[in-house]
């Protein structure tokens, strides 16, 4: 991908954005490098919102937005240049061909950032930002506030509004543009193909972790420098623990494994979850879980289409599992009071999809005016649906420690959905056939 069209793109943003805000300031920072130890670092990985409107990689940037009546400026706060770091830690681009390359009007050293921002408030109506997000910016814009208020007797006026950007910001990313939606699509290919993989290398006597390996190889191997989460690669009992991560059990004969790993292209997320047999066949009862758990997540999938409720796929998976808990004899009552006294959660204790973007769990209210929002074209959501079952004084022996997720990422289109990860094996033939092949 070229980084003059990712550019283009944020150029575009940050006009949407300005268009939408009344006269202010907008500061948006990116995120800063954390140590892990001694001298080395975590990889680094921008704040998302601040590479949505800027496309620029570098730690401790911060981006700034003056709104007038009838004008905008885009400004960038970014590291100097440094003959002696970039001799250790690689290139920076510096404020002038950080401006030039990424279509900023002006940008200026870190290093200056007090004094600039305290001239760029003065006279400022209204403050946006990400309010309550980090305490260091709170306090840091509270700082540059005080300095500007010192300021008044000198007839400046400090801004004394200050709005959470997010509100329109969040509202904008939800929103996936044809740009985006080629990103995640090949995401979505990228993932699944890495999902195939596992199931074909998946054997008894293997670890979790050397299938944790094999996906993430691929990952890499295609260009995706990090997994989009912490990878869930759970087998027998820990398929049943939702945020499993340890990856360190030794795979039984007998066992299903339940992986749920993503990887992030371009800064955007793939979040794919696949439960299969560790020896490639399923057993009676794993199946009999298996096809409720498809069957609640089709039924999610169904509703997924503009004009229905972000809560209708979750209402239509929760009957599905709930209706086959009771079929299989793991609940008692009806379909109403099991719904009712939601005792379904027992073993379906989690909702059915998250919105998903440059943040796997992304940005955007769920309700609007204290309803569920309506799915519109452009949103990308995951539909996944699991039924786990711990052992308890209910549960017939042969279910236990049976723990299933199914999960796919679909993007609402004009009339229904398309799924972003359907090239991945999900029935059980074809999960069968796959680890066969
Ligand atoms: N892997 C995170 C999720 O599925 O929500
Ligand atoms: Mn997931
Ligand atoms: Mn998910």
């Amino acid at each position: 991908m070229h980084l003059s069209t990712t550019i283009e793109n944020c150029i575009a943003r940050r006009q949407q954005l300005a268009s939408q805000l009344a006269p202010g300031i907008v500061i948006i920072p990116t995120s800063k490098e954390l140590a892990r130890n001694a001298d080395t670092t975590y990889p680094f990985r921008f704040d998302s919102s601040f590479y949505y409107l800027t496309g620029f990689n570098e730690p401790d940037a911060v981006f700034v937005q003056i709104i007038g009546e009838n004008t905008v400026q885009n400004i960038l706060f970014c590291r100097p240049k440094d003959e002696e770091r970039e001799i250790w830690d690689g290139f920076r681009y510096g404020p002038s061909a950080a401006a030039d390359t990424f279509g900023f009007d002006i940008a200026y050293s870190l290093d200056d950032i007090d004094s600039k921002m305290v001239e760029l408030l003065k006279n400022q109506p209204r403050i946006y930002y990400p309010l309550a997000k980090e305490m260091r910016w709170d306090r840091q814009i509270n700082r540059w506030l005080s300095s500007v208020r010192a300021l008044v007797r000198t007839g400046i006026n400090a801004p004394d509004t200050i709005v959470d950007v997010r509100t329109v910001l969040d509202e904008m990313r939800l929103i996936k543009s044809d740009f985006e939606v080629g990103i995640l699509r090949k995401a979505g290919l990228i993932n699944a193909q890495a999902h195939i993989r596992a199931m074909q290398f998946t054997q008894p006597g293997q670890f979790e972790y050397q299938v944790e390996a094999e996906i993430l190889h691929d990952y890499y191997r295609q260009g995706c420098r990090a997994p989009a989460y912490n990878s869930i690669v759970a087998s027998g009992s820990n398929a049943c623990v939702l945020h499993y991560g340890e990856n360190h059990a030794q795979m039984r004969d007998g066992e299903l494994l339940l992986i749920d790993a993503g990887c992030e292209l371009h800064g955007y997320a793939s979040d794919i979850t696949r439960t299969f047999p560790v020896n490639g066949r399923f057993s009676g009862e794993q199946k009999a879980v298996y096809d409720i758990t498809l069957a609640a997540q089709y039924a999610a999938l169904e509703q997924c289409k503009p004009g229905n409720t972000w809560n209708a796929p979750h209402d239509a998976a929760t009957q599905v599992l709930a209706q086959g808990m009771i079929d299989l004899g793991l609940l008692k009552g009806s379909l109403a009071e099991v719904l009712e006294t939601e005792s379904y959660r027992q073993f379906y204790m989690h909702r059915t999809g998250h919105w998903m973007g440059l943040d796997v769990h992304d940005v955007g209210a769920y309700k609007v005016d204290g309803q569920w929002r309506q799915l519109k074209a452009g949103m990308v959501l995951t539909v996944e649906p699991g039924f786990y079952i711990r052992p308890a004084a209910n549960v017939p022996s042969a279910f236990e420690n049976i723990g299933i997720r199914i999960e796919d990422d679909v993007l609402i289109n004009e009339t229904s959905h398309e799924n972003l990860t359907a090239s991945c094996p999900k029935t059980v033939a074809e999960i069968e056939a796959t680890m066969a092949g």
